[in-house]
Formats: C-alpha cells, structure tokens, sequence
C-alpha cells in the first residue's frame, strides 16, 4: 500500500472550470471529498466516482476534520480535502497538515485560482498598471483575529497600491477610514465583487467615499473581494497614460528587437 496522504486542493472561486486539471483530476479519483463552506461549488463533484463519499465540513471542528480524513487516508482511501480558492491564503491548513503529519499522514497541496484573481478578472483589472501601481497586497480588516503589528491596515494602505481584502466585507466603515488616514481620497477608486465566477455574481465599481453604502445598497454583507486600487480608476486606465511599454515597436527586449523611434 502507498504511504497514506492528504490531496489539500484549491477549488477556485465558484466556477466549476476555474480549478486546475490536476485539482479536478484528483477530486474525480478520490474516495473522500471533504469541503470547507457554501464558496465551494459542489457542481465540482459531478464526475465523482460513484461510491466516494462528500462531506461538508462547516460544523466540524478541527479535530473531527482531521479525524475523518485520518481514518479514510489509513485506510488507503484517496483523501481530497477541498478548500476555497487558493488554499495557502485564509485557508487554515496549517493546524489540519500539522495534525495529519503526527499522524504519519502527508499532505500535498494543490494551488487554486483565488477569489483575489478572480475577482480582479470578473471586473476587467489589471492590478498592477506601469508607473501607477506595481505591488498587490491580499489582506484583510482586523476583526476577531488580530493583525500583527506591522501589517496594520493603515500602514499597509499607505503604500498606495493594489490592495485585495479579503473577510472584510463587514468591516467596511472601518477599512475606508483606515484607507483615509493613510492618504487615499474619497475620490479614490474601489471595486466590490460579490461571489466572482458564479451565476449571481455582482460587481459593484465605486469609490472609498461611496463603498459603504454602495454595498449596502446592493446587499452585500459577506462572500466579497473588495479591491481598492487606483488601478481600478476607470478615467485614469482610460487616459492612456499607464501603459505597459512591453509591447510596444519601439521597446526592445531579449525576444523582439525594437523598432527604432526614428524608423
Ligand atoms: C476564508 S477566505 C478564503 C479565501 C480563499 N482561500 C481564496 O483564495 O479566495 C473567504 C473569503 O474569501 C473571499 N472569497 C472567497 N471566494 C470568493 C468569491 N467567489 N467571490 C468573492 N470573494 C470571495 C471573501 O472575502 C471571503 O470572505
């Protein structure tokens, strides 16, 4: 028998084809599915073998997750425990491989598109625009869980680039006055999208002065990438004056000899 493991895989954000082929390929051959919560497609298990048994686990604790795929992995059952997009960012992993590990039980993770991208892709960004914003922060607002001490979001707002929040949706009064304290505007622009990739998704473009009640306005309380980017200036991305140069005639590089300016 092979040594007991753990598929650990990413789901993407909701649509069923936003998961790579190699995530697909091992929840297709597995005898347990576990999966995290209501951003997990279950439309993703329609070519499940026909005696693998699905479980949700909202409700569990770690100890009953951990203890479910133990028992499956041990007995040689192809084990995929199935996380929300990307399952290395707020996936909570860490304490299930740590558990699965003293029990000789190896996990290997398979990455996932997360809800950041996907988000970013539903409202046509791209989030790292030359000369305007190069660097993309995934964060989130603190709420229960607390922020270390040099990841404040004031702090990190400060740098004034691409910031995707994840978990914040209820926290939002709290982000934009942060967003203000570390020199945004209220002119400044954000983008909320709500359950990106499925059939209700919404995406809601606005600014830091009209996020709050621009979300509630459109009901949306949780489920939600905000992103807060002046990448997502619609004007500004118009005006043309950030542009990539890489595929421009007259930049040069290792595979395409420019054209000279003069020509
Ligand atoms: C526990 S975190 C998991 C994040 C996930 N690992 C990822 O990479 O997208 C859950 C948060 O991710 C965001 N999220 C997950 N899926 C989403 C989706 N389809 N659309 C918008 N936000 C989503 C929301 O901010 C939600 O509160």
């Amino acid at each position: 028998m092979t040594e007991p493991m753990v598929y650990i895989i990413g789901a993407g954000p909701g649509d069923p084809e936003l998961v790579t082929v190699k995530g697909k390929r091992l929840i297709e051959e597995a005898d347990l599915i576990l999966y995290t919560d209501s951003l997990v497609n279950p439309d993703l298990f329609k070519n499940i073998k026909s005696e693998a048994v699905v479980q949700k686990s909202a409700g569990m604790d770690l100890e009953e997750i951990v203890q479910v795929m133990v028992e499956a992995a041990k007995k040689g059952k192809k084990t995929a425990r199935v996380h929300t997009g990307d399952p290395t960012v707020y996936g909570a992993i860490l304490e299930q491989m740590k558990k699965l590990a003293e029990e000789g039980i190896e996990a290997e993770i398979v990455p996932g598109v997360s809800s950041a991208f996907a988000a970013a892709a539903s409202a046509g960004l791209e989030l790292t625009v030359p000369e305007l914003t190069q660097t993309v922060i995934l964060t989130r607002a603190e709420g229960r869980t607390p922020m270390p001490d040099k990841e404040k979001l004031v702090d990190l707002a400060s740098h004034q680039c691409s910031i995707a929040l994840f978990l914040s949706a209820t926290l939002i009064k709290k982000v934009v006055r942060e967003f203000l304290e570390a020199g945004w505007t209220q002119e400044d622009a954000a983008v909320v999208v709500y359950k990106a990739s499925w059939p209700d998704e919404k995406v809601v473009r606005t600014t830091l002065g009209n996020l709050h009640e621009d979300m509630r306005a459109n009901g949306i309380t949780k489920q939600a990438m905000v992103i807060i980017s002046k990448a997502a200036d619609q004007e500004l991305i118009q005006s043309g004056t950030y542009e990539s140069k890489l595929y421009d005639k007259t930049f040069t590089h290792g595979y395409r000899k420019g054209v000279s300016a003069h020509e």
